[in-house]
């Protein structure tokens, strides 16, 4: 399993956390940028990760900028991407059980390294549990068809 990671300035160290964190777990990563502290922006590096995961070329990502907030909006612009912006446990559990999020994105000034670390393994850990779920998501998909149509 390929996975992406992404960040600007505001995330680069907790984005080194979590490479550390997947690499640990014998996974294969592909860091995207950006690779210094230079003030960047945050869509660029987005743009990178979304779009891998958005093709099948990585089946999972992750993004961190300073909030994430930035990162979650400019993801979720691409077809077929469910970038989740988790803060805590509940949510990088529920983030995968029920949404299928296929980007973890977090925030860099507002978590702690030890928290990040800690929900990429629950994101990871858990499963999609499908079902009532997965409606949600063909709407969700539905809507993605109804951009590209033009008709909305
Ligand atoms: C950069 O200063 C900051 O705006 C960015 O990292 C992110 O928090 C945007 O959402």
């Amino acid at each position: 399993m390929m996975i992406v990671l992404g960040s600007d300035h505001g995330g680069l160290e907790l984005k080194n956390a979590v490479a550390q964190v997947l690499a640990a777990r014998g996974l294969e990563t592909l860091d995207l940028g950006t690779g210094n502290g230079d003030s960047v922006d945050y869509p660029d590096f987005a743009e990178k990760v979304a779009l891998a995961v958005s093709r099948g070329e990585a089946e999972l990502g992750v993004l961190i900028c300073g909030t994430g907030i930035g990162m979650s909006i400019t993801a979720n612009k691409y077809p077929g991407v469910r970038a989740a912006l988790v803060t805590d446990e509940y949510m990088a559990q529920m983030a995968r059980e029920h949404n299928n999020a296929n980007i973890l994105v977090m925030g860099g000034r507002v978590m702690s390294e030890e928290n990040a670390r800690h929900l990429v393994d629950v994101w990871l850990d858990a499963e999609y549990e499908g079902g009532r779920h997965q409606r949600r998501l063909d709407k969700i998909a539905r809507i993605e068809q109804d951009v590209r149509s033009g008709s909305i």
